[in-house]
Protein backbone atom coordinates (compact mmCIF):
# COMPACT_ATOMS: atom_id res chain seq x y z
CA UNK A 1 0.00 0.00 0.00
CA UNK A 2 0.78 3.67 -0.30
CA UNK A 3 -0.62 6.45 1.64
CA UNK A 4 -1.00 8.62 -1.40
CA UNK A 5 -3.24 6.41 -3.62
CA UNK A 6 -4.75 3.45 -0.61
CA UNK A 7 -5.00 5.80 2.35
CA UNK A 8 -8.25 5.14 4.33
CA UNK A 9 -7.62 8.46 6.20
CA UNK A 10 -8.69 11.67 5.15
CA UNK A 11 -6.22 14.49 3.26
CA UNK A 12 -6.53 16.16 5.97
CA UNK A 13 -5.22 13.59 8.48
CA UNK A 14 -2.64 11.94 6.28
CA UNK A 15 -1.19 15.74 6.39
CA UNK A 16 -1.30 15.47 10.57
CA UNK A 17 0.55 11.91 10.34
CA UNK A 18 2.87 13.21 7.81
CA UNK A 19 3.75 15.91 10.00
CA UNK A 20 3.53 13.81 13.50
CA UNK A 21 5.79 10.97 12.60
CA UNK A 22 8.40 13.84 11.14
CA UNK A 23 8.42 15.23 14.87
CA UNK A 24 9.43 12.34 17.14
CA UNK A 25 13.50 10.76 16.51
CA UNK A 26 11.83 7.46 16.16
CA UNK A 27 8.87 6.99 13.98
CA UNK A 28 7.05 4.33 16.29
CA UNK A 29 6.45 7.01 18.99
CA UNK A 30 4.09 8.12 16.72
CA UNK A 31 1.87 5.16 16.83
CA UNK A 32 -0.62 5.91 20.00
CA UNK A 33 -1.31 9.62 18.53
CA UNK A 34 -2.01 7.96 15.40
CA UNK A 35 -4.07 5.53 16.50
CA UNK A 36 -6.30 7.93 18.38
CA UNK A 37 -6.72 10.34 15.75
CA UNK A 38 -7.13 7.30 13.38
CA UNK A 39 -10.07 6.31 15.50
CA UNK A 40 -11.88 10.06 16.18
CA UNK A 41 -11.99 9.75 12.08
CA UNK A 42 -13.12 6.22 10.93
CA UNK A 43 -14.44 5.29 14.38
CA UNK A 44 -12.66 2.47 15.27
CA UNK A 45 -9.42 1.32 14.47
CA UNK A 46 -10.93 -1.81 11.33
CA UNK A 47 -8.22 -3.95 9.99
CA UNK A 48 -7.86 -1.14 6.94
CA UNK A 49 -6.98 1.56 9.51
CA UNK A 50 -4.35 -1.00 11.23
CA UNK A 51 -2.89 -1.87 7.66
CA UNK A 52 -2.74 2.38 6.67
CA UNK A 53 -1.05 3.26 10.36
CA UNK A 54 1.35 0.36 10.13
CA UNK A 55 3.04 1.01 6.37
CA UNK A 56 3.25 4.87 7.45
CA UNK A 57 5.30 4.24 10.71
CA UNK A 58 7.30 1.32 8.97
CA UNK A 59 6.12 -1.64 11.06
CA UNK A 60 4.30 -4.11 11.26
CA UNK A 61 0.48 -4.62 11.83
CA UNK A 62 0.99 -6.97 14.47
CA UNK A 63 3.48 -4.58 16.43
CA UNK A 64 -0.13 -1.93 15.39
CA UNK A 65 -1.89 -4.58 17.39
CA UNK A 66 0.03 -5.66 20.27
CA UNK A 67 -0.24 -1.73 21.38
CA UNK A 68 -3.44 -1.06 20.81
CA UNK A 69 -4.85 -3.85 22.89
CA UNK A 70 -3.23 -2.62 25.91
CA UNK A 71 -5.48 0.73 25.76
CA UNK A 72 -9.05 0.32 26.53
CA UNK A 73 -10.03 3.50 24.97
CA UNK A 74 -9.01 1.93 21.41
CA UNK A 75 -11.51 0.54 20.03
CA UNK A 76 -11.84 -2.67 17.37
CA UNK A 77 -15.28 -2.42 16.48
CA UNK A 78 -17.75 0.41 15.51
CA UNK A 79 -19.06 2.69 18.76
CA UNK A 80 -22.30 4.34 18.78
CA UNK A 81 -22.65 7.92 17.79
CA UNK A 82 -22.44 9.10 20.99
CA UNK A 83 -20.25 6.60 23.05
CA UNK A 84 -21.31 7.07 26.74
CA UNK A 85 -18.06 6.43 29.05
CA UNK A 86 -19.51 5.99 32.86
CA UNK A 87 -16.89 6.46 35.39
CA UNK A 88 -16.75 3.34 38.20
CA UNK A 89 -13.92 4.26 39.88
CA UNK A 90 -13.55 5.18 43.21
CA UNK A 91 -15.00 8.56 44.07
CA UNK A 92 -17.80 7.82 41.08
CA UNK A 93 -18.32 4.35 43.03
CA UNK A 94 -18.69 5.92 46.50
CA UNK A 95 -21.34 8.98 44.82
CA UNK A 96 -23.41 6.22 43.06
CA UNK A 97 -21.47 5.87 39.93
CA UNK A 98 -23.01 1.80 39.39
CA UNK A 99 -26.53 3.34 39.75
CA UNK A 100 -25.45 5.30 37.05
CA UNK A 101 -23.80 2.63 34.87
CA UNK A 102 -27.00 0.34 35.70
CA UNK A 103 -29.30 3.20 34.70
CA UNK A 104 -27.61 3.29 31.03
CA UNK A 105 -28.13 -0.42 30.60
CA UNK A 106 -31.75 -0.17 31.27
CA UNK A 107 -32.31 2.65 29.60
CA UNK A 108 -30.34 1.54 26.58
CA UNK A 109 -30.61 -2.34 26.85
CA UNK A 110 -26.98 -2.87 26.25
CA UNK A 111 -24.14 -3.85 28.48
CA UNK A 112 -20.34 -2.92 28.96
CA UNK A 113 -19.23 -2.59 25.09
CA UNK A 114 -22.74 -2.92 24.07
CA UNK A 115 -23.77 -0.57 20.93
CA UNK A 116 -27.61 0.21 20.86
CA UNK A 117 -29.44 -1.58 18.03
CA UNK A 118 -30.48 1.92 16.32
CA UNK A 119 -26.36 2.69 16.15
CA UNK A 120 -26.55 6.05 18.19
CA UNK A 121 -25.47 5.31 21.54
CA UNK A 122 -22.75 2.71 22.61
CA UNK A 123 -21.60 2.18 26.54
CA UNK A 124 -18.53 1.75 28.30
CA UNK A 125 -17.67 1.66 32.36
CA UNK A 126 -14.21 3.14 32.29
CA UNK A 127 -12.18 3.87 35.03
CA UNK A 128 -11.13 7.29 35.85
CA UNK A 129 -12.21 10.14 33.59
CA UNK A 130 -10.53 13.21 36.07
CA UNK A 131 -13.83 14.46 37.39
CA UNK A 132 -13.36 13.20 40.56
CA UNK A 133 -14.18 16.48 42.10
CA UNK A 134 -17.98 16.47 40.67
CA UNK A 135 -18.28 12.59 40.76
CA UNK A 136 -20.50 10.83 39.57
CA UNK A 137 -19.35 11.57 36.11
CA UNK A 138 -19.51 9.92 32.52
CA UNK A 139 -18.14 11.25 29.31
CA UNK A 140 -20.28 11.12 26.13
CA UNK A 141 -17.72 11.31 23.29
CA UNK A 142 -15.72 14.74 24.35
CA UNK A 143 -18.77 16.36 26.59
CA UNK A 144 -18.57 15.84 30.24
CA UNK A 145 -21.86 15.51 32.61
CA UNK A 146 -21.18 15.46 36.68
CA UNK A 147 -23.19 15.66 39.77
CA UNK A 148 -25.35 12.81 38.44
CA UNK A 149 -28.04 11.10 39.82
CA UNK A 150 -29.70 7.72 37.88
CA UNK A 151 -32.51 10.38 37.23
CA UNK A 152 -31.06 12.50 35.35
CA UNK A 153 -29.79 9.36 32.78
CA UNK A 154 -33.03 9.83 30.75
CA UNK A 155 -32.64 13.39 29.58
CA UNK A 156 -29.37 13.01 28.81
CA UNK A 157 -30.22 10.27 26.62
CA UNK A 158 -32.74 12.37 25.02
CA UNK A 159 -30.06 15.34 24.52
CA UNK A 160 -28.02 13.42 22.32
CA UNK A 161 -31.01 11.17 20.41
CA UNK A 162 -32.44 14.80 19.42
CA UNK A 163 -28.78 15.78 18.18
CA UNK A 164 -28.27 12.16 16.05
CA UNK A 165 -31.83 13.07 14.54
CA UNK A 166 -30.18 16.72 13.60
CA UNK A 167 -27.40 14.97 11.96
CA UNK A 168 -25.16 16.09 14.59
CA UNK A 169 -21.75 14.32 16.09
CA UNK A 170 -20.07 16.24 18.51
CA UNK A 171 -21.21 16.59 21.67
S1 LIG B 1 -13.24 8.47 40.00
FE1 LIG B 1 -14.76 9.00 38.55
S2 LIG B 1 -13.93 10.74 37.59
FE2 LIG B 1 -12.36 10.11 38.93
Amino acid sequence: MTNETMSVFSTELSARFDKLVAKYPVRRSALVPMLLYAQDEVGYLSDAVIADVADRIGITELDVRNVATYYSMLRFKPAGKYNVQVCTNISCMLRGGYEIFEKFQDELGIGHKGVSTDGVFSLEEVECIGACCWAPAIQVNYDFHDDLTPEQVPGILEQYRAKAAQGGKNA
